[in-house]
C-alpha cells in the first residue's frame, strides 16, 4: 500500500489555484484550522480572500498552539459541528495540520484522540480536509500521521491513520518567505530526520528510498541558503520539494527512534519538534549505523562521498559528521540546557520513548539504559 493525497499543488504561485480547486469539490463552508501567528499575518487573509471570491463561507479556528493538545482538538471539533462546516481547511505547519487531522477523524468516527493512538485505528474516512502547508518541514499536509499531546499524561500520541489523509495538499514556497530563521532551520532539520529515518527503517522500499535520498541531497544543498537568506525563493522552493519527497517516504516507510525520543521532549517539556529531532539525529543514527550500515552507504553516496574503498565505520562517521556540521551551520542548539530544561527526567523520557508508535520502525530496539544514555548526550 502506498498513501499520498490524490491531488497535490506544488511550487511557486500554486496557491493562486486553490479557489478553483475548492470550487471543484462544491463545498459550502470551511472550518479554517490555523494558529494565531498565521491568522494575524497576511497568509490566512489571502486564503480567505480566495474563499470570498468563490462564495464559500468560513469560520476561523486559530487556537492551535505548538504541540497541539486534545483540548485544542475538541474545541475545533465543537466549532466545526456548531457552525455546520462541510470541510476543513488547515493552514499551517505541523501543529495546525495535526490538529486538523485529529478533528477530521473525530468528526466522522466519534470518541476522543486516545482511541486512535497507534496504527489505523479508525473505521471511517475522515472529514474532508484541504491542507495548505506553510513550512518546509513536517509534511503533515500529505502524510497519514498526526501527533496530539495528551495533557493529562504528558504524552504525545502518535496516530498513523490512512483515514486522515487530506483530499488535497498545497505547498507554495512563496508563502514561506516570511518564515523566521530559527523556524526554517528547525523545520528543515525535521524534514532531514524524516528522510534519514525513512531510509534507515526496515520498512523502507525502493520507492521510499528513492524519494528520501533525493530529499537528503536537497536539504544538504539548500537548507543553509534558506536559513541565511529567507527570501532566497530558489532555496525555499527546493526545500518545499524536499519536504514533499521526505513526506512521501516516511508516510509509507515509517520513522524511527529519533522521533520516538523527540516526541517525549515535546510532550513533557513542550520543546520545538524540529529542534529535538535535530539534536537527537546524530546520537541515534550513530547507534543505527551498527545495525544498518548499508543504508548509511546509500546516504553517503548521495552526499558525493567516494564509498568504494571506505569501510562501514568510515562511511558511518562521514554521515554523522555531515549531520552535525549541517546542524551547526543552521544554528541548532546543542543541549536541552540551552532550551531551558535542567535535570530532565531521563527515566520517564526513556520509558515513554520505548512505548512510542515510531519506536518499532527503528532498525533496532534500544534498551531503557541505552535510551537514557542517548538522552544524556544532549543534556
Ligand atoms: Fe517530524
Amino acid at each position: 500500500m502506498y498513501y499520498l493525497p490524490s491531488k497535490n499543488l506544488l511550487g511557486r504561485g500554486c496557491l493562486n489555484d486553490l479557489g478553483e480547486e475548492i470550487k471543484n469539490f462544491d463545498f459550502k463552508k470551511a472550518l479554517v484550522v490555523t494558529d494565531k501567528f498565521l491568522s494575524d499575518s497576511g497568509i490566512v487573509k489571502r486564503i480567505t480572500n480566495e474563499l470570498d471570491q468563490i462564495d464559500v463561507q468560513y469560520i476561523i479556528y486559530d487556537e492551535v498552539e505548538p504541540n497541539p493538545t486534545t483540548e485544542q482538538v475538541n474545541k475545533g471539533l465543537q466549532l466545526l459541528q456548531k457552525e455546520s462546516c462541510d470541510f476543513i481547511l488547515s493552514v499551517g505547519g505541523g501543529s495546525p495540520q495535526d490538529c486538523a487531522s485529529a478533528i477530521s477523524i473525530l468528526a466522522t468516527n466519534g470518541g476522543n484522540v486516545r482511541d486512535y493512538e497507534g496504527v489505523h485505528k479508525s473505521q471511517n474516512l475522515g472529514f474532508p480536509t484541504i491542507a495548505v502547508n506553510t513550512t518546509a518541514g513536517t509534511s503533515a499536509e500529505l502524510t497519514i500521521n498526526y501527533v496530539i499531546t495528551d495533557e493529562d499524561r504528558g504524552v504525545k500520541m502518535v496516530c498513523v491513520d490512512k483515514n486522515s489523509l487530506a483530499l488535497l495538499s498545497v505547498s507554495d514556497p512563496e508563502i514561506m518567505i516570511s518564515k523566521p530563521r530559527d523556524l526554517t532551520a528547525a523545520t528543515g532539520m525535521d524534514a532531514l530526520t524524516h528522510a534519514i529515518e525513512a531510509i534507515v527503517t526496515p520498512g523502507a522500499n525502493t520507492i521510499t528510498d528513492a524519494t528520501a535520498l533525493e530529499a537528503v541531497r536537497i536539504i544538504f544543498d539548500y537548507l543553509p541558503s534558506a536559513v541565511e537568506n529567507g527570501e532566497d525563493i530558489e532555496a525555499r522552493e527546493q526545500l518545499t520539494y524536499a519536504c514533499f519527497l521526505a513526506g512521501m517516504a516516511f508516510s509509507n516507510a515509517g520513522l524511527g527512534f529519533v522521533h520516538a525520543m523527540a516526541h517525549q521532549l515535546g510532550g513533557i517539556y513542550n520543546l520545538p519538534h524540529g529542534v529535538c529531532n535535530a539534536m537527537l539525529l546524530p546520537v541515534v543514527e550513530r547507534e543505527n549505523t551498527k545495525h544498518a550500515p548499508e543504508k548509511f552507504r546509500l546516504i553517503a553516496e548521495k552526499l558525493d562521498y567516494k564509498i568504494d574503498k571506505a569501510t562501514d565505520e568510515e562511511v558511518a562517521q562521514f554521515v554523522i559528521d555531515e549531520i552535525i556540521a549541517l546542524s551547526e551551520e543552521v544554528g541548532i542548539p546543542k543541549s536541552l540546557k540551552e532550551l531551558g530544561v535542567e535535570n530532565p527526567d531521563l527515566e520517564l523520557l526513556a520509558d515513554n520513548s520505548l512505548k512510542d508508535a515510531c519506536a518499532p520502525g527503528n532498525p533496532f530496539m534500544p534498551t531503557k539504559e541505552q535510551t537514557m544514555e542517548m538522552f544524556k548526550e544532549i543534556v
